[in-house]
């Protein structure tokens, strides 16, 4: 094949290119090492020296006619890819969206602000009390003197300090001499926190938990008061149809003692806290004379009402910092 067919047949191939591999095949067949212009250049030095030149000049035009068509076609056609690729890459407005990872409020939290916001409806202040404690605040002031047996439900974790014995609380109950050391009656308080035990665990019992004292003092408060205030906190958290029982019991700081059980319409009964009329031995702790005085208090177990609020089937669950559980809430 002389340079002009070849020429010729390059013409029509160019139009035939569609995309970047047909691009390929073209320069292989016109520019590659076995091409018709590599043999066309090879037999030049065959020719007769008059023709040599003109044949070497055509055939080295068609070569750089070539390349340039070559490289114009192939940016011609990348333009083309990165195109397509845009545009697929536009946003879909249609589409749905991607959740952003987003923290949220541990069930503890949500219930203890539930609670808090029950009773602050019905006039309770809310505060809040020290985690580590002294002896005559956790137990001497309540009524719990040394070698009291009724030292031993509450194990205590003990904090390895002198001459003062400091301890992890073992209830919310030692902010009510806390206070009335400080405030006169009548009051209205509910302290939320954090409490521990030196006790073995299961799906009711944890070493640290969570518990909300009450305490209402004023001249005339009797069992039924509190009873009016247990029934309408539990309605506010758990729905009206909540029931609550309650049994007699015995602590220390209190006079008569009971324990509230609380269940769901046909439910199971779940003890959920202590109460009882405050003992003489409390008020005169906090610097009160008894014979005025009269008032209800209670230690309520919020891991017990979250394990019935939320349907939790063991409480240890809520510490286990366990992410398919707590992405449940
Ligand atoms: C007390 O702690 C008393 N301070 C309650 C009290 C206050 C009585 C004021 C009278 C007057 P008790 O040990 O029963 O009592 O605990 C109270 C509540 O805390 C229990 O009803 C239960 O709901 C919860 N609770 C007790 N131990 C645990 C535990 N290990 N894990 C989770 N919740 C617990």
């Amino acid at each position: 094949m002389d340079i002009k067919d070849l020429k010729k047949q390059a013409f029509i191939d160019l139009t035939k290119i569609q995309n970047l591999a047909d691009l390929e095949q073209l320069r292989i067949k016109y520019l590659g090492r076995k091409s018709e212009l590599t043999n066309i250049l090879k037999s030049l030095k065959d020719l007769p020296l008059n023709k040599r030149k003109k044949a070497g000049e055509e055939a080295n035009a068609f070569k750089k006619d070539m390349e340039i068509k070559i490289k114009n076609l192939e940016s011609q056609f990348i333009g083309q890819v990165i195109r397509t690729k845009e545009r697929e890459k536009k946003i879909d407005i249609t589409a749905p969206g991607i959740k952003m990872p987003c923290g949220h409020l541990h069930p503890i939290t949500t219930i203890t602000r539930k609670i808090e916001e029950s009773f602050q409806s019905m006039g309770f202040k809310i505060l809040e009390g020290p985690e580590i404690e002294n002896e005559y605040y956790n137990f001497d002031a309540l009524n719990i003197p040394k070698d009291h047996p009724a030292r031993d439900s509450w194990n205590t974790f003990w904090l390895k300090t002198t001459p003062e014995k400091l301890l992890l609380r073992t209830h919310t109950s030692p902010m009510q001499v806390r206070f009335m050391e400080k405030n006169n009656p009548p009051f209205r308080i509910i302290v939320p926190g954090r409490v521990f035990r030196y006790e073995a665990t299961d799906a009711l019992h944890s070493h640290t938990f969570y518990q909300f004292e009450g305490l209402m003092v004023d001249r005339n408060v009797s069992i039924a008061n509190f009873k009016a205030v247990i029934d309408e906190f539990l309605k506010k958290i758990f729905g009206r149809e909540t029931e609550s029982r309650i049994r007699p019991s015995y602590f220390p700081f209190v006079e008569p003692g009971f324990e509230v059980d609380m269940r769901h319409p046909k439910g199971e009964w779940l003890e959920i806290m202590g109460a009882g009329m405050v003992h003489p031995n409390v008020f005169k702790a906090a610097g009160y004379v008894p014979g005025n005085w009269q008032g209800f208090a209670f230690g309520a177990g919020i891991d017990r009402i979250a394990k019935l609020k939320y349907k939790i089937n063991d409480i240890r669950l809520l510490y286990s910092g366990d992410l398919r559980f707590i992405n449940q809430f």
